[in-house]
């Protein structure tokens, strides 16, 4: 496609008419081949960002990316389901909710990503178990959901290939934040593993990428239309994000978490998010006739430990060894790489925990190597917190509250930022949940 085509589309978003629907299929197909001059589909990112684009376009746009590589087809796609986060302090979700939703039935060839601003990866997350191999080709992963219900592959080039050109540029663009942007990248590919449903996580809040419940609504609403356009049935959660969720934040720490919730023995804010993710696709999917049953079904495959076998199979499945993979759902703390210092947090005052900086505890820990600052940055999976106490304990002075996993040394600065990031209140606190609202 030459730039004089491109030009015609951008005027058009300009003066808010409506793209040209052969032109703009014509563009996807030219970024997914890298067939187009990047400083082009710049100026059209730029226009999109700045001006919006109809839902009817978002549409298509998201259906152009979906077909522009591979898309999974199954037979009968009706139990065939993924979750999407945009992303939290501590949201190891996925880790728990594929091999759960496997056990009660479902099946999940869930793609992810890895790490993104001040939030993890799930992909990340894997690979910091040893030998977990994330590079599945739709084929493979196909063939391994038909086998055992469930994979968890990285994004790659087989699948909406025009959101990794698209992605790249939007990066260095500043045009990341526009919701027909987000709404085509994130469906796109969701859409190509050939779901019949999908729940969509849209965190809210001060350590969120949306902070005001608006906006998360607006673009839960923008991504319900364009999955649902696509047939494909779609509810999402607006969750609550600016107190870190559960109790370990960081690569390898929060494997170790989602293993203790898959050994029913993990925290209750971590298990409460993920059973309400579970639920849903449960429900969606009729293989439980109401919430009541499918939380029923849920608490089951963890108590039995059938959910836990998952996740051992699926790292099997996916280059873990045998004896490894046993090792790590009996004793994950020998098997995931460990910092060479863990320093304790004292609490200065006495008080109920009435918050949790999370954006605070992701900036450090990123800063110390668990996230990336480019995108060839490599991470260090050992580097987190164990966070102690739940919203609303009470704490005394002096009584240790974090755990920070780290190699370097803590500067001063580091030191103080983290005994701000404990907020307490001389009154007990009211408890409310994480979920905020749902858009059907
Ligand atoms: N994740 C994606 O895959 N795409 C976006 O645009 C934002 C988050």
């Amino acid at each position: 496609m030459n730039s004089d085509d491109v030009e015609i589309l951008v005027s058009q978003v300009t003066n808010s008419t409506k793209m040209d629907a052969n032109l703009l299929q014509q563009f996807i197909e030219s970024v997914a081949s890298h067939k187009i001059e990047l400083g082009a589909v710049e100026k059209w990112l730029r226009a999109v960002h700045a001006n919006g684009i109809s839902v009817e376009e978002t549409s298509q746009l998201t259906k152009g990316m979906m077909h522009s590589g591979e898309v999974i087809s199954w037979l009968d796609n009706s139990l065939v389901v993924d979750k999407h986060s945009t992303g939290g302090v501590g949201d190891k979700m996925s880790l728990m909710l594929a091999p759960i939703l496997a056990a009660c039935g479902l099946k999940v060839p869930m793609l992810a990503g890895r790490g993104l601003g001040h939030t993890g990866g799930t992909i990340d997350k894997l690979e910091s178990i040893p030998g977990f191999n994330c590079s599945l080709s739709p084929v493979e992963m196909k063939k391994q959901v038909e086998e055992i219900s469930c994979c968890i592959a990285a994004q790659n080039d087989a699948i909406a290939p025009a959101d990794g050109l698209l992605y790249a540029i939007r990066d260095v663009t500043d045009t990341i934040d526009s919701l027909p942007l987000i709404t085509a990248s994130i469906i796109s590919k969701k859409a190509a593993e050939g779901l019949g449903a999908l729940v969509l996580d849209v965190k809210c809040g001060a350590a969120a990428f949306m902070q005001r419940q608006s906006d998360a609504e607006d673009l839960a609403k923008s991504m319900v239309g364009a999955a649902k356009r696509l047939g494909i049935n779609t509810v999402a959660q607006i969750t609550q994000m600016d107190y870190p969720i559960g109790r370990f934040v960081g690569n390898s720490l929060e494997v170790l978490g989602s293993i203790k919730v898959l050994q029913n023995n993990g925290s209750a804010d971590t298990l409460e998010i993920v059973s309400f993710q579970c639920q849903e696709l449960l429900v969606m999917t009729k293989l439980a006739d109401s919430p009541e049953l499918a939380r029923e079904m849920i608490s089951g495959v963890l108590a039995d430990g059938t959910a836990l076998e998952k996740f051992k199979q699926m790292c099997v499945y996916q280059g873990v060894r045998p004896d490894i993979a046993q090792q790590l759902v009996q004793e994950p703390e020998i098997v995931l790489p460990q910092s060479a210092m863990v320093t304790e947090i004292k609490s200065e005052e006495s008080g109920y925990v009435s918050e949790i900086d999370a954006m605070a505890l992701a900036v450090i820990a990123r800063r110390h190597g668990a996230g990336r600052f480019a995108i060839d940055d490599s991470i260090i999976p050992e580097i987190g917190f164990e966070i102690l106490p739940n919203r609303g304990d009470y704490i005394s002075e002096g009584e240790v509250w974090l755990a920070f996993h780290h190699n370097d040394d803590i500067d001063e600065d580091t030191m103080i930022e983290l005994n701000q990031a404990i907020h307490l209140s001389g009154k007990p606190i009211q408890q409310t949940g994480r979920l905020i609202s749902k858009i059907s």
